[in-house]
């Protein structure tokens, strides 16, 4: 008997589906307060499912969420406030740099902040419940929807996700300025075969455990409140009618408590998906599965009386759905107030305040990687003359597609960030989308200058939801724009603006240097300009590779070995497992990145070659900054389980950590590894650790070869 249970009872079957059900916020506004539009995604809003609807999705504002809230409690008889979730995935009004480019920063703690901010930002707006984080691991650039990941490693996904949810959510959903977060798409809808969205997946247990399920687990451990079904089928069976997903292991084995919500329209899809013949089959799937409310479709509430009227699904599963929706609400604070923080003074004194700009802008130097800096040609000083070439030279287009409230017009372009900080000529020379370069006047601006900036990207749409790609190179007007100025033969730096690893091409051998931006968001101009003019060092690490091609895909470090491995990528012999016409390895690897220093390490030093499972063993190196700067190193440890009951991954990140070093400067890095870093889903014995000998490495990204090795054994007897 729960809180709510008089409630409930109370309720009519129609009015619980109501509850179970999420329109699109515009519903309420399209045809001005107070009326209805009636249609949601083609599909029919009575108005007895309006007055009773427990979510709505997609609107923010705080007048516009005031005056809807207050029509709605007008109507509905039991005056249970009304939700409202959006998608704010890396920021509110303020934006920063898109998910995966946050990843590279390598500091969850940022993330955390990020996610502290967008929370402040939305919940003063009245919005209660963001979409995020996407805990997918993704291992294939094709995949669009890489940008709003946070890349290919479990270790650190797992951070990531935990990080972003005690952003929202703080101490607890009701403070002041918290959200409640959806950990997403459960499960493992960045496996999407051939990297197209939607597509279908199939993983072995072993993977899914260890790669996959980690993240999500990790959003779950750090309390959000809500789980969203993915899109895709799993191993045949699609994810939202996936009953062992959501019951054996999100309620069972990892004890979550909170609201599962579909994704939008994912209830219907599975018909098409081959699973349910009718909806009311889909329906009824989908609530044995778990699901609770369902996101934009009206399956719940056209079939579900007759579900339960026919015996097939029992009220019981009704009630603890409404149960868990009402226990948010209330969480939230909504039944006392169900304005919570909505405020329109505090909307326009936090919205883009100073404060949250400047958390934007420090996010976006920290999240770029520089990829490529031969011959030291960045960074680039006052007394050179800059030729600023290129669509996104002075672009606004910085935000991606999922940029919720926030608008280019309020972006700072790369050239408002440079223009007061160098001496420079700006030629776009030609547009993001469509028509010719204008290759004469590129030509002619990069001549008349010392250096090159060759602002490049994708346009933005081409990322994110459907946004998946057959081929990841530039536009071809971008690539003819490249090779006019790289003819001039003056030293020429590439900025790139992208939502995910490129195919660079022959670019990635002919720019001086590379700075991978991603999407930096509102305050990327400046960010990028204090870089490239070394006030600040870059020092973002890449958590997705970049391949050589897009043949190589997917393409992960964190791969199983093979019977026939290559011996070194100089390893010309046939029968290996390689390509004819391609490199094994990526272009840039995980964990690459360059800053305006250099570092060398010393070989590894573990303190015993024989470890039990009650020690700790330290595996240190000597870290020497040999540059002439100050600098940031993110010193990285990998393992490798050299023989067990199954063959596990070449290299496993395990931990790392930042090392600021003066010129010169010499410092000892140790880390401490213990049992439960060396434990995996063993075939025969669950999550445990097995006897062997395993290999440590530590280093700059995940091809160092600076290991050394220990065996585990058993405690002596
Ligand atoms: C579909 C997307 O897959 C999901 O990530 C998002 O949260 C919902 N639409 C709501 O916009």
């Amino acid at each position: 008997m729960g809180k709510f249970s008089e409630l409930i009872r109370e309720m009519t079957i129609q009015e619980k589906l109501a509850q179970m059900t999420q329109i699109m916020g515009d519903c309420f506004v399209s045809q001005g307060y107070g009326k209805l539009m009636g249609l949601s995604y083609g599909f029919d809003i009575p108005e007895e499912l309006a007055w009773n609807i427990g979510s709505v999705l997609g609107m923010g504002g705080a007048e516009k969420l005031r005056r809807v809230q207050d029509l709605y409690l007008s109507h509905n008889r039991h005056k249970i406030p009304l939700m409202f979730m959006c998608d704010i995935i890396h920021g509110y009004r303020t934006i920063f740099p898109s998910p995966l480019a946050m990843a590279c920063t390598w500091q969850p703690e940022l993330v955390e902040k990020s996610a502290r901010i967008a929370a402040k930002e939305a919940s003063v707006s009245g919005v209660t419940v963001t979409f995020s984080p996407m805990a997918d691991l993704s291992r294939d650039a094709r995949w669009g929807r890489s940008i709003e990941g946070t890349g290919e490693d479990p270790f650190l996904n797992s951070l990531y996700a935990a990080a972003f949810v005690r952003g929202y959510q703080g101490g607890g959903v009701g403070n002041p300025y918290q959200i409640a977060s959806c950990v997403k798409h459960f499960a493992a809808y960045g496996a999407a075969e051939g990297g197209r969205d939607y597509n279908t997946t199939s993983i072995g247990d072993y993977d899914l455990f260890e790669n996959y399920l980690p993240a999500y687990q990790a959003a779950v451990k750090a309390g959000c409140r809500l789980v969203m079904s993915a899109f895709n089928a799993l191993n045949g069976v699609p994810c939202t009618g996936n009953r062992w997903l959501f019951q054996d292991i999100l309620r069972k084995e990892w004890g979550f408590d909170g609201t599962v919500i579909t994704d939008c329209t994912a209830l219907y899809e599975l018909i098409p998906h081959g699973y349910s013949e009718t909806v009311e089959d889909a329906a009824a799937s989908a609530l044995e599965a778990g699901m609770e409310i369902e996101m934009v479709s009206t399956a719940f509430f056209q079939k579900g009386e007759e579900l339960v009227r026919s015996g097939r699904i029992s009220e019981r599963c009704l009630d603890e759905a409404v149960e868990h929706i009402l226990e948010l609400k209330d969480e939230l604070g909504l039944f006392e107030n169900p304005y919570k923080d909505l405020d329109e003074e505090k909307e326009k004194q936090l919205h883009l305040c100073a404060e949250h700009r400047a958390a934007a802008r420090d996010m976006a130097a920290e999240s770029a990687v520089l990829l490529k800096n031969s011959g030291n040609v960045l960074p680039l000083s006052r007394q050179q003359k800059i030729a600023l070439i290129g669509p996104y030279a002075d672009s606004q287009e910085l935000l991606d597609i999922w940029k919720c409230e926030g608008r280019e017009e309020e972006c700072v372009s790369l050239f408002q960030g440079l223009k007061d900080k160098a001496d420079c000529i700006l030629c776009p020379a030609c547009g993001l989308r469509e028509g010719a370069a204008d290759l004469a006047a590129a030509r002619k601006a990069a001549s008349q200058c010392d250096v090159t900036v060759l602002a490049l990207g994708e346009p933005p749409e081409m990322s994110a939801e459907a946004g998946s790609r057959a081929y990841l190179t530039l536009p071809q007007e971008q690539l003819r724009l490249a090779e006019a100025v790289l003819e001039t033969g003056k030293p020429t730096v590439v900025v790139l603006f992208h939502g995910r690893p490129l195919e660079l091409g022959s670019l990635a051998q002919k720019a001086d240097a590379i700075l991978a931006a991603w999407y930096p968001g509102t305050e990327g101009g400046s960010a990028l300009a204090e870089l490239l003019m070394g006030e600040r060092s870059p020092s973002g690490r890449l958590t997705m590779c970049f391949p050589h091609t897009v043949g190589q895909l997917p393409l992960y470090y964190n791969a199983l070995p093979t019977g026939r491995p290559k011996q070194g990528e100089q390893d010309e012999e046939r029968f290996r497992s390689r390509y004819l016409d391609a490199p094994n390895l990526p272009l840039y690897p995980f964990g690459h990145g360059l800053t305006y220093t250099s570092f060398s390490y010393s070989p590894v030093t573990l303190s015993a070659q024989v470890m039990h499972p009650a020690d700790v063993l330290t595996a240190s190196v000597r870290l020497r900054n040999t540059g002439d700067r100050a600098g940031v190193e993110t010193v990285q440890l990998y393992l490798r389980d050299m023989g067990g009951s199954r063959s596990r991954p070449v290299r496993m990140l395990k931990d790392f950590q930042r090392v600021a070093l003066a010129p010169g400067e010499e410092k000892t890095v140790q880390f401490r590894l213990g049992i439960e870093q060396l434990k995996y889903h063993t075939p025969a014995n669950g999550f445990t650790w097995e006897a062997g000998a395993f290999q440590v490495f530590i280093g700059p990204d995940a091809c160092t070869e600076n290991g050394a090795s220990f065996r585990l054994e058993p405690d002596p007897q």
